[in-house]
């Protein structure tokens, strides 16, 4: 194989209560990416549609990234990659992590897999750190791993794969501001109340507890968040009354995706994230805020080979 298309799907970090260490990927919304085999070395970014980024792989996220693991190996041959970016930059469903993980993937595929997933996650924080101005991996571990996924450790990098029930549905409103993630970070306090700690991990145990034993209630009970939410909450124009309509309308439970604006919310069931999505769809076309809704299964495959 010399050439490879692949979807690199978005994906929805920090979960409500794992701010940093839980994520889970998403189905319906991603980037397209074809990455080739050519007979010069290095790596080239050749072409890029949808927004305007760096074409030049030092500073652009899937080329720090694809730049890391090529220079691991010793080949004599490089790389080229065309992106279709269809992730908003900005918009808190991993748009940088879907394009730093994108190339490493695509080039491991196309060098017969020599790494695996934990390793590829090592070469994508490379580019996700150089966007977001910190190490994280909540929106790579997903991305590469598919469904949900639990950080353990960043150093020595450690990456959970966890079960989650199958009628789960997640809806995604995504306001059209830009927040970047290093200014929604620089707003977080740098130290917790023990108070607060003791809920926040009670309620990521639960959490964890609930994916793994198909309990929808204990899921949503514990999809709250005192220490990040209430920060960046006031960053995003409607989050309240988006998140109460989410809950009237039967969601398990609503929070902020990754930084934001992006809101999420998870769902038993289609229909009711159908509801949902289009009780917030209501709200938004009364804001005079840009925006897209999306309904998606959680992706338990991550990225996909189209061709
Ligand atoms: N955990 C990161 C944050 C995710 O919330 O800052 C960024 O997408």
């Amino acid at each position: 194989m010399d050439s490879i298309k692949i979807f690199a799907p978005a994906t929805v970090a920090n979960v409500g209560c794992g701010f940093d260490v839980l994520g889970f990927c998403l189905d319906t919304v991603g980037d397209i990416m074809r990455v080739s085999k050519s007979t010069r070395k290095g790596i080239r970014i050749t072409a890029i549609d949808g927004f305007d980024l760096p074409l030049d792989p030092k500073v652009n996220i899937a080329g720090v990234s694809a730049l890391a693991l090529y220079r691991s190996l010793d080949l004599d041959f490089g790389f080229d990659i065309e992106i279709q970016k269809r992730i908003k930059p900005g918009s808190g469903i991993g748009s940088s992590a879907a394009s730093a993980a994108g190339s490493v993937f695509a080039i491991n595929q196309l060098l017969d897999k020599p790494f695996s997933a934990t390793e590829l996650v090592k070469f994508a924080l490379k580019g996700e750190s150089m966007a977001s101005q910190s190490e994280h991996a909540d929106n790579l571990a997903p991305a590469l791993f598919g469904g949900f996924t639990l950080v353990k450790s960043i150093n020595p990098l450690e990456i959970l794969k966890l079960p989650y029930p199958e009628e789960l549905f997640a809806v995604i409103v995504h306001p059209q501001i830009e927040i970047k993630t290093a200014d929604a970070r620089s707003i977080l306090p740098k130290t917790v109340s023990l108070e607060d700690a003791v809920v926040q991990w009670s309620n990521l145990g639960s959490l964890i507890h609930g994916l793994h034993t198909s309990d929808y209630g204990l899921i949503g009970r514990s999809l709250q968040d005192v220490i990040v939410e209430p920060r960046r909450s006031q960053l995003i124009p409607n989050y309240n009354v988006l998140k109460t309509t989410a809950l009237s309308q039967g969601a398990l439970g609503t929070s902020i995706s990754g930084s934001g604006p992006s809101i999420f919310s998870l769902c038993q069931g289609e229909a009711t994230a159908k509801a949902v999505a289009s009780a917030q769809h209501e709200i938004m076309v009364r804001s005079d805020v840009p925006f897209q809704t999306y309904i998606s299964k959680i992706n338990n495959e991550g990225f996909k080979i189209l061709s």
